[in-house]
C-alpha cells in the first residue's frame, strides 16, 4: 500500500491546479491615466506613423537601439523616476489586427515579469473595435504571463501578475469606447481564467491529476460556473456498455470517469429559457497515455503524454465561461477520462471492445486509445434528445496530425461543411489556427476488420484522415467536427500567446465557437 499512501501525501500538499483558487486575479481595469504604483508601462509603437509622445524618444533614437517595432519585439526603457517604460512592436499601422495585439501585448508582459502591477497604452486601433482590441491586449499579457509553478519548492523568480490596467487616452475615450474597452477587458477575464485552468490541467502530473481528480475538479468548476455535472464511475459506465473507454482503462489501477456537464441558457433572473441551438462536445481525457501494452518508446516525448487529456480540459475550461458569457446555445459535455497503462490486467492486441451502442472494435494497437474513449461520448452525444445540431470532438489525436501540420495549427476534419466553416471561423477570430484536412472515405476499408465491426488503425498513411473515419462512424450522420490537437497542445518554448508547456489550444476556440453558434436552418422553420 505504499503507492495510495503516496499519492494521497502529495495531494494533500499541492493544488495541481491553482488557478482556480485566483478568482479575480489579477486584477483588470482601464484607466485615463499610468496608476502612481504602476511598476511598469507598455507603450505600443508601430513601424510607421508617429512615436507615442509618452516615451519620450523619437523613431531615430529607436532605430538607433534596434528597435523597429515589429509584433514582438520589446525595448527596456530605463527611467531614473517613474515606472520602466517598455516599447513594444504593434507592426505596421494599416494591418493591425486582435491576433497581432494579443501576440504583441503577450511579449510586452514577458519583457516585464519582474514587474507585478503593469499598465499598458491601448493604442489607437483604426480597423479593430475597441472592444476586440481591448480584450486581445488583455489575453495576451496575462497568457503570455503564465508559467506553471506549483510544484516548484524553490521559486526561480517568478511574479504572478496581480494588476493590469489598461491606459485609454482621454481623447479617445468618449462614453461609448469607454464602455467597449471595458467589455473587452471583461470578456478577457474570463476567457483568459478559462485558458490558465486548461494550461494548469493539462501542465499538472498524470500523479496528481488521476480521472478521479478531474472529475472532482470538474464538479467544483461546474457549481461556480452554474453548469450541471453529472460523474459515471467505472460502475456506471459499464451499465451504458461504455466499453471503448472501460477497455482502456483495462490496465489502469486509477478507475475512470465520465464527466457530463450540462449548460443550459437562462434569462436575468435565473429562468430557463429557449436554446438557439444545441451544441454537444466530446473531449479526449487520457490523463496519462503511456501507450498500454503498445508502449510508446522510452524517448522525453513520451513524458508529455501527460497532457493527452487537454481536450477534455478544453471542454470544460471553455464551458467553465458560457454562463458569465450568456451563451445562448445549449451545449453538452463528454469529458472521456482515463489513463492508457499497460499491466497485467490491460486490454491486449486483438481484443475486442464493444462500445456504447454496440459496434465492435478490433484492438491492433492500444496507443490508438483516443479514438476508443471518443467513439462512447459520440454515440452518446447522438443519443440526446432532441438530437444536437451538432457535435464537435477535440481530441490529441494523432502523431501524424502534428507532422502533416506541425505544432501551431490543429486538424479540423468533419460531414458537415457549414459546420467546419463556423469553426474556422472562430478559430481565426482567437488565432486558434485550425486546416481542414479531407473525410477522404476512399480510406475507409484500412479501418476494417476480419474479427469485428472495426479495428482501431489504419495503414501507414494519413493517419489523421483514418483515425477520422473511425470517429466518423459512431456520429450517426449528426453533423460533426473533428478538433486534432496533438500538434497544437503543448509548446516547447514561449511562442506568441503560447507559453512553455500546455497551450490550452481550443479553449477560447471552443469559446467563440459556442457564443457566436448558429443552428442549421430547420426545414420549415425559416423566418
Ligand atoms: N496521444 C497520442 C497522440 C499524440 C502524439 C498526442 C503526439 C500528442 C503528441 C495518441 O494516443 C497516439 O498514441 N496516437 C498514435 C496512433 C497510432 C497508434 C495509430 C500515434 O499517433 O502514433
Ligand atoms: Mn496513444
Ligand atoms: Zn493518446
Amino acid at each position: 500500500m505504499i503507492f495510495p499512501s503516496l499519492h494521497a501525501r502529495s495531494k494533500a500538499q499541492v493544488d495541481p491546479v491553482p488557478s482556480r483558487g485566483r478568482n479575480g486575479t489579477p486584477k483588470i481595469s482601464r484607466r485615463q491615466s499610468v496608476a502612481v504604483d504602476a511598476e511598469s508601462v507598455g507603450v505600443p509603437v508601430a513601424t510607421d506613423g508617429e512615436v507615442p509622445p509618452e516615451l519620450g524618444l523619437d523613431r531615430k533614437a529607436l532605430t538607433a537601439a534596434g528597435f523597429e517595432g515589429k509584433v514582438g519585439q520589446t525595448l527596456m526603457v530605463p527611467r531614473t523616476h517613474g515606472p520602466l517604460l517598455i516599447a513594444f512592436g504593434i507592426g505596421e499601422r494599416a494591418l493591425l489586427d486582435a491576433s497581432k495585439l494579443r501576440d504583441a501585448a503577450a511579449a510586452f508582459a514577458r519583457a516585464t515579469k519582474r514587474h507585478e502591477r503593469i499598465s499598458t497604452w491601448l493604442p489607437e486601433t483604426d480597423g479593430v473595435p475597441a472592444a476586440t482590441a481591448a480584450q486581445a491586449l488583455v489575453e495576451g499579457a496575462i497568457l503570455g504571463r503564465y508559467s506553471y509553478h506549483p510544484l516548484k519548492q524553490v521559486k526561480g523568480g517568478e511574479h504572478d501578475l496581480l494588476e493590469v490596467n489598461v491606459v485609454v487616452r482621454p481623447t479617445v475615450t468618449s462614453v461609448t469606447v469607454a464602455r467597449e474597452v471595458d467589455q473587452g477587458i471583461e470578456r478577457a477575464k474570463i476567457t483568459a481564467r478559462a485558458v490558465e485552468l486548461a494550461r494548469d490541467l493539462a501542465n499538472a502530473p498524470g500523479m496528481l491529476l488521476s480521472a478521479r481528480k478531474m472529475a472532482e475538479i470538474a464538479e467544483v468548476v461546474a457549481a461556480d460556473a452554474d453548469l450541471g455535472c453529472e460523474i459515471f464511475d467505472g460502475e456506471a459506465l459499464a451499465e451504458l456498455g461504455c466499453g471503448g473507454t472501460l477497455g482502456v482503462n483495462a490496465g489502469s489501477v486509477e478507475p475512470p470517469r465520465m464527466i457530463k456537464l450540462t449548460y443550459r441558457p437562462k434569462d436575468a433572473l435565473g429562468q430557463a429559457i429557449d436554446a438557439v441551438g444545441d451544441v454537444s462536445l466530446v473531449g479526449k481525457g487520457i490523463m496519462y497515455d503511456s501507450g498500454g501494452i503498445s508502449l510508446k518508446p522510452n524517448d522525453l516525448v513520451h513524458a508529455t503524454m501527460k497532457v493527452d487529456m487537454s481536450g477534455a480540459a478544453a471542454v470544460l475550461a471553455a464551458m467553465s465561461t458560457l454562463t458569465a458569457l450568456g451563451c445562448k446555445a445549449a451545449v453538452t459535455g463528454y469529458l472521456m477520462c482515463t489513463d492508457n497503462m499497460p499491466s497485467g490486467s490491460a486490454m491486449k492486441l486483438g481484443d475486442v471492445l464493444t462500445v456504447r451502442g454496440g459496434k465492435t472494435v478490433e484492438v491492433l494497437n492500444t496507443d490508438a486509445e483516443g479514438r476508443l474513449v471518443l467513439a462512447d461520448g459520440l454515440v452518446l452525444s447522438t443519443e440526446q434528445t432532441p438530437k444536437p445540431d451538432a457535435i464537435v470532438d477535440i481530441a490529441t489525436l494523432t502523431g501524424a496530425c502534428q507532422r502533416a501540420l506541425g505544432t501551431l495549427t490543429a486538424g479540423l476534419i468533419g460531414n458537415d461543411q457549414p459546420l467546419i466553416e463556423q469553426v474556422k471561423r472562430a478559430a481565426e477570430r482567437t488565432d486558434e489556427l485550425v486546416w481542414q484536412l479531407p473525410l477522404d472515405r476512399r480510406y475507409r476499408k484500412e479501418i476494417d476488420s476480419e474479427m469485428a465491426d472495426l479495428r482501431n488503425v489504419g495503414g501507414d498513411n494519413a493517419g489523421a484522415i483514418t483515425a477520422a473515419l473511425f470517429l466518423d462512424e459512431f456520429v450517426a450522420a449528426v453533423p460533426w467536427a473533428h478538433i486534432d490537437i496533438a500538434g497544437t497542445a503543448q509548446i516547447d518554448a514561449d511562442d506568441s500567446w503560447r507559453s512553455k508547456g500546455a497551450t490550452g489550444f481550443g479553449t477560447r476556440l471552443l469559446i467563440d465557437f459556442l457564443t457566436n453558434f448558429t443552428p442549421p436552418q430547420q426545414a420549415g422553420t425559416a423566418s
